[in-house]
């Protein structure tokens, strides 16, 4: 049977972590695992009233059907929060922010062709970008500081044009931190001298939890970055929902390739986004979501604190949905996840996952997420990874 795949997927393989996560998600575990929103944040009774009226009123939100334009004019307004002017030409409609990277990477990846990215980096974007068994050029990144943009200057003055560079410069997957202003300036001056497109993936973008929020890299330079949106973290995953935003030749492209994927962004989905978007109810619901989130954040931090400041060390992420926590260089954080799984029933990601190649600093990392258990589950975890992490001090 492997003899008829492609040559790419004979080196693929499930992680073992992943088929660990599916076994441990009985209720005797507290995750910490997965990106989850918080179930109970989910606007449900608005989306229902929302797919009431798109349901029995409107003529077509069960055919197949082009994009919704009115939802592009919601997403136009969206954007223009994260400092970006587009028209709704500009905007694509996608089935989520990884369809939009699995796009973007078939339309600019040759087989074998150069990628750049961070050391530690998104594994759905690694994923993505698989099949065409890139040449992975990687620059250093830190939890605080995120991404060496004068490294990847040095990387591109040696003559290397990557097909692209991707970066999460709001409350990065895994590493939490926010890039600032000045570095995004950087970034986007970078892609625009050596045209090398930047993919912008920015699930967490409107997920600031500080007041100032920092405009998108697209913000400083519209002709060389793709920016990839998400209704997932801010709505809802299960609407599988999510945008680009690029130049007008680059749409016409996404849509043939979007047309072979799976032919149009559901219908229905598009619709019911669309009407609960028009009300003023996404406004006060984002601004609950910041103040849960928030709040859930913190709650983590003050147990984190009480329980294990004196030995693990991380930054308070300004965005997105998680605590990036490391502990001395001796801690091996995989070993960690297999006797937490056996013991105190806590699960995490080790660092480890998410680095390109091998990195000391990942492997003595654990990546938590605090968006999805309430505060008593969040207290309850961290005392349980606190008595696990006690067991492993010298
Ligand atoms: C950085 C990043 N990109 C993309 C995604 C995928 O998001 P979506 O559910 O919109 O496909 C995630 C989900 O966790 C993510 O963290």
């Amino acid at each position: 049977m492997a003899q008829r795949l492609a040559a790419w997927t004979q080196r693929t393989k499930r992680s073992a972590l992943q088929d660990m996560l599916e076994l441990t998600s009985g209720p005797e575990y507290i995750s910490f695992g997965l990106g989850l929103p918080s179930t109970e944040c989910f606007p449900a009774e608005q989306l229902a009233i929302s797919a009431g009226e798109v349901l029995l009123r409107q003529s077509d939100p069960l055919q197949y059907g082009p994009p919704t334009e009115r939802l592009k004019r919601q997403i136009q307004l969206l954007m223009s929060e994260r400092g970006v002017t587009c028209s709704t030409s500009q905007i694509f409609l996608t089935a989520g922010a990884q369809q939009g990277i699995s796009l973007l990477a078939r339309l600019l990846l040759d087989p074998g062709k150069t990628i750049l990215t961070e050391e530690v980096t998104y594994t759905g974007f690694l994923q993505a970008v698989e099949p065409y068994q890139p040449r992975i050029l990687t620059v250093p990144t830190d939890p605080v500081m995120g991404i060496d943009v004068e490294q990847a200057e040095k990387v591109l003055q040696t003559g290397e044009r990557p097909a692209c560079m991707y970066v999460i410069p709001s409350g990065h997957n895994p590493l939490s931190y926010t890039l600032s202003r000045e570095k995004r300036q950087r970034l986007a001056q970078l892609a625009a001298d050596y045209e090398v497109p930047i993919i912008e993936d920015d699930p967490y973008g409107f997920l600031a939890y500080e007041d100032s929020e920092i405009p998108a890299v697209k913000s400083f330079q519209p002709d060389w970055v793709y920016y990839v949106g998400s209704f997932s973290k801010i709505l809802a995953p299960g609407l599988r929902l999510g945008w680009i935003v690029a130049g007008g030749e680059i749409v016409e492209k996404l849509s043939i390739v979007k047309e072979a994927a799976d032919i149009n962004t559901r219908t229905l989905t598009q619709q019911i986004t669309a009407n609960f978007l028009q009300k003023d109810e996404f406004t006060e619901h984002l601004q609950h979501l910041r103040q849960e989130y928030r709040s859930r954040r913190n709650s983590m931090i003050d147990h984190l604190y009480t329980q294990m400041g004196d030995y693990a060390s991380w930054t308070t992420p300004s965005s997105g949905l998680f605590i990036w926590v490391r502990f001395p260089e001796s801690v091996d954080t995989m070993e960690l996840f297999r006797e937490s799984i056996a013991t105190e029933k806590v699960t995490f990601f080790p660092g480890n996952i998410f680095a390109v190649n091998e990195s000391q600093m990942a492997a003595s990392s654990v990546r938590l997420n605090f968006s999805f258990n309430n505060h008593d589950k969040i207290e309850e975890g961290i005392t349980r990874l606190s008595r696990l992490v006690n067991r492993h001090r010298k």
